[in-house]
């Protein structure tokens, strides 16, 4: 079974008006690119092929346009219309015949994910059942569904909190398993008039099947307000100039093993160089100090003297017979 990719681009977009009077927020551009371009990448990076695409009524087209069948990302894309914007949760349940008997990776059309979460995905494909959501720290925890942890664990999700609860916020990337469309068919509208997936990932944690990751690199939500959309223009804007490369921790991984590897190399061949000195020096002096003599040449030393040969070390003293007398 393969997960199947869903990203929710339907909405009014009102929070950020009048830019979005006459289009739908995620066909605004982030930096140098559409913002629905960011969240077909996460997918596609992630190893997912097959995306489905929700959007509102009214600018359906304009995502056609742009996008087509995917190819140009290399994935299969395929499109949903969601009538009026009835939530999250609402927009999700409307790709059911879509997403068929596999899990799925859901992601919101304004959210910027800097990580590339192919590990986690993969390890959420080998569970069994439950979902998986991503935190990261805020500075304003208010303007996001935010986490309540307790020794690790978490408790639960609160949409908006009014009252500081903590500051993970739950990003807009969640994994489901096909539990999700009886969950979806059960939600009742919160006080906004919406099918809540606040109230999705509190069905997974009170089952106690829902894991979460904390995200290391940064992630933005375009479309909660005009300063995080001007936000995530300037962060893409700085790392589009900076350009850190995506797997830049195997470089630096490779970098060190070959620095490493050339230094052991030199290490060895110095202390190579060194011994080789050192027997070179000593293999001299020694030779200096005996020369080796065929045994042929020692027995004719031996004739003329027959001392000759007999090895004097310094206890081979000459014998006194004064040192054997006590002067008085
Ligand atoms: O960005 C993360 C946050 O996204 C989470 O922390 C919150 O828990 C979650 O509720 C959501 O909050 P927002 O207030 O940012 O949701 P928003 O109304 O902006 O919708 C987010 C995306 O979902 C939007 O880009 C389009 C899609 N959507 C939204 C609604 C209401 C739909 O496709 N249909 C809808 O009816």
């Amino acid at each position: 079974m393969k997960l199947k990719g869903v990203i929710l681009a339907g909405g009014t977009g009102s929070r950020l008006h009048p830019l979005t009077k006459i289009t739908n927020k995620h066909l605004l551009p982030v930096y140098d690119r559409p913002m629905i371009y960011y969240p077909i990448e996460t997918l596609r990076d992630a190893g997912i092929k097959d995306i489905m695409i929700v959007s509102g009524r009214g600018h359906a087209g304009g995502f056609l346009e742009l996008l087509g069948s995917g190819h140009e990302f290399g994935v299969n894309l395929s499109y949903a219309i969601q009538e009026e914007a009835g939530g999250i949760a609402q927009a999700l349940s409307l790709t059911k015949d879509f997403v068929g008997d596999n899990k799925m990776v859901v992601v919101l059309g304004d959210n910027i994910f800097e990580d590339n979460l192919t590990t986690t995905i993969e390890t959420f494909e080998k569970t069994p059942i439950g979902a998986r959501i991503f935190l990261k720290e805020v500075e304003h925890p208010e303007h996001y569904g935010v986490a309540r942890i307790e020794k690790d664990k978490i408790i639960e999700i609160v949409e908006k909190p009014k009252q500081f609860i903590g500051n993970l916020a739950v990003t807009g990337l969640y994994l489901y398993d096909n539990q999700v469309w009886d969950v979806i068919k059960n939600l009742k509208p919160s006080g906004r008039g919406e099918l809540e997936i606040t109230d999705v990932n509190n069905f997974y944690i009170q089952q106690g099947t829902m894991k979460y990751d904390i995200i290391p690199g940064w992630w933005a939500d375009g479309g909660e307000s005009i300063d995080t959309w001007l936000e995530a223009n300037n962060l893409l804007a700085r790392r589009s100039k900076t350009s850190i490369p995506q797997n830049i921790e195997v470089i630096i991984k490779e970098t060190t093993e070959k620095v490493v590897k050339e230094t052991m190399k030199l290490m060895q061949s110095h202390a190579n160089q060194t011994m080789n000195d050192y027997s070179s020096k000593y293999r001299k002096i020694y030779n200096e100090q005996e020369e080796i003599k065929s045994p042929e040449e020692i027995k004719s030393e031996t004739k003329e003297n027959p001392f000759k040969n007999i090895v004097k070390d310094e206890d081979d003293v000459p014998f006194d017979i004064n040192n054997y007398y006590t002067k008085d």
